[in-house]
């Protein structure tokens, strides 16, 4: 039980690779708070607390959503920010507002969580794990608003890192391939899935990133690939 008496934060808990993490970090004994835009998870997560219909890109949503979180608690340990979206558009074909969704989706949300979060992390031991992708490392065509996204989420990683050193909370984030879920098995139903990484795999490195162990690595971008 590496996480016992811990509470986490977990955004985009309702969807494929939220779900799983929840569970995981679940098993490691941390008590969970499962935020999402949803209104109810698609499969049951038993045993976490459920924080629905919470869009964390407005400006008062993650601060409401923290505060509850800390007052059914008590306290808030760590955030792990999966809440994200995708959108595959050419620059030429495709429309400004993707920018704007795409950095309200993956960036926003995770900034907005980080700023309601931090005023509760204790120093030493808090802990926060950022989702980015692989695939923003270098973008290829359509991918520009989602890579771009995501790379702003690679660099609030880097200097939320270096921001909190000095209260020795750590903040890492997760750079993902194509991830094993069920809505990616219907858009590419020819690929060959076994070398896609599965949620639970990406889940086992987030359990490690929250514990104890990881205390010496901090602004770190891993990816997290399988075969791809
Ligand atoms: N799937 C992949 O292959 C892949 C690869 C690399 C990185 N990633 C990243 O991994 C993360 C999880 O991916 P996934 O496949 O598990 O996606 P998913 O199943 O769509 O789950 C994402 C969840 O985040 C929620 N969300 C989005 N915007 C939100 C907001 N403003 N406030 C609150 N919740 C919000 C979504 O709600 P709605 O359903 O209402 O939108 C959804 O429940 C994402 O950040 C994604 O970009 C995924």
């Amino acid at each position: 039980m590496q996480l016992q008496g811990k509470v986490v934060a977990i955004t985009g808990a309702f969807g494929a690779l939220g779900s799983a993490v929840v569970r995981a970090v679940l098993a490691e004994g941390a008590q969970v708070a499962a935020i999402d835009r949803a209104s109810a998870p698609h499969a049951p997560l038993e045993g976490a607390a459920l924080f629905g219909d919470v869009d964390l890109s407005s400006d008062t949503g993650a601060r409401a959503a923290v505060d509850a979180i800390v007052a059914r608690f008590g306290r808030l340990d760590a955030l792990v920010n999966i809440a994200g979206g995708f959108r595959w558009e050419t620059v030429a074909d495709g429309s400004l507002a993707t920018w704007n969704a795409m950095f309200e989706a993956n960036l926003r949300t995770a900034v907005g969580a980080c700023h309601a979060a931090l005023p509760h992390l204790p120093g030493d031991t808090g802990r926060i794990v950022n989702i980015g992708a692989n695939g923003a490392m270098k973008a290829g065509a359509g991918m520009g608003a989602y890579a771009a996204s995501k790379s702003g989420v690679a660099r609030l990683t880097e200097a939320l890192a270096e921001e909190l050193k000095d209260r020795g909370i750590t903040v890492n984030a997760l750079l993902p391939s194509i991830i094993d879920t069920a809505a990616n098995r219907k858009d590419m139903p020819t690929a060959d899935f076994g070398t896609w990484v599965r949620p639970e795999q990406l889940a086992d490195v987030i359990v490690f990133l929250l514990s104890a162990k990881s205390s010496a690595i901090t602004g770190a971008l891993l990816p997290v690939t399988g075969r791809v």
